[in-house]
């Protein structure tokens, strides 16, 4: 059982295959419960969810609530903007604050990479870590590779392609850690002012030519174009990403006829997909929000439901 000799869930490099797929089978249940009348089941009654959001989230944060709720939980969600963070009140002091209220999880996004395993090392909350920095996602990896399990019947073996802004993405750290543990071939390709110099150590295979990178892909995973996380100069212009690097029609043909579409969200149309792709039947990004929706779940679960006992 995976969270049995784990308290937390900070990074999938650290995961092994098994306990990856322990996840993913997991949540598959969970997805049923989200397609019931009554999306509630008492696994979690009596437990406490916490989620402490220092950067902005529409997905990650609701979804967390969401899973803690449709499984009995009671979820919390300290506003930061409007906390006693703003009066000067420390990470380490906030969070004890919250462990001492009687939280049995803390579901953590914040600017800084390595906030929650400070956070983790600190506390006897169990922690999820929610995006921290540029370093991991890994809750949305693990809804990335649970949403191409779905479609696909298997991850192993697949052509995977990250695009777009490799340097800043958590997103795609935490996708090259978990498909390389399932012999995907994770091929990255972007400018190279968004390329991180040791990409290749991470186990992906960098492409210098978007046309070639999309040769026969499985999947395609657009990034977002971080403009908030960007110095000046990193590109000419939005306009000029759009056409160089944006996913339209005519790339994505280059791809599998049954290639599927992912992208995190927020999407910006129009830069890094084209709407008409991103609207496609090739396109799962819908899905991909369901189905963190379960991965949540079945995390939440694992870690503090009667099978972590
Ligand atoms: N994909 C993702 O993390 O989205 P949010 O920033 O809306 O949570």
């Amino acid at each position: 059982m995976v969270f049995k000799h784990r308290k937390d869930l900070l990074g999938l490099a650290e995961l092994n295959r098994a306990e990856i797929e322990s996840i993913i089978n997991t949540a598959v249940p969970m997805k049923d419960i989200l397609t019931r009348d009554i999306k509630k089941v008492p696994a979690l009654r009596g437990k406490v969810v916490c989620t402490v959001f220092y950067e902005n989230s529409t997905r990650t944060r609701t979804s967390f609530e969401l899973a803690g709720k449709y499984l009995s939980a009671d979820t919390v969600n300290l506003a930061v903007s409007t906390s006693s963070v703003q009066k000067g009140e420390s990470l380490k002091d906030t969070i004890k604050t919250i462990e001492v209220m009687g939280t049995d999880v803390m579901v953590m996004r914040h600017s800084m990479s390595g906030a929650p395993h400070y956070v983790a090392r600190n506390t006897k909350m169990r922690v999820i870590n929610a995006g921290d920095g540029f370093h991991a996602h890994p809750t949305q990896g693990l809804l990335d590779m649970y949403s191409i399990r779905e479609k696909k019947g298997t991850l192993d073996g697949l052509k995977v392609v990250i695009l777009g802004d490799i340097q800043h993405s958590r997103v795609a750290r935490s996708n090259i850690a978990g498909l390389s543990k399932f012999g995907c071939e994770v091929r990255v390709v972007g400018p190279s002012t968004l390329m991180p110099a040791d990409i290749e150590n991470m186990g992906a295979k960098r492409f210098y030519n978007i046309e070639e990178a999309l040769d026969g892909a499985d999947v395609i995973n657009v990034l977002r174009l971080q403009l908030e996380r960007q110095k000046k100069g990193l590109f000419p212009s939005v306009p000029e990403y759009a056409e160089n690097f944006g996913l339209n029609r005519k790339r994505l043909s280059l791809a599998k006829k049954d290639v599927l579409v992912l992208h995190p969200g927020p999407m910006n149309r129009g830069v890094e997909v084209a709407s008409d792709v991103a609207d496609s039947a090739f396109s799962v990004i819908n899905e991909q929000v369901t189905n963190g929706v379960a991965i949540r779940m079945a995390l939440l679960y694992l870690m503090i439901g009667g099978a972590s006992e």
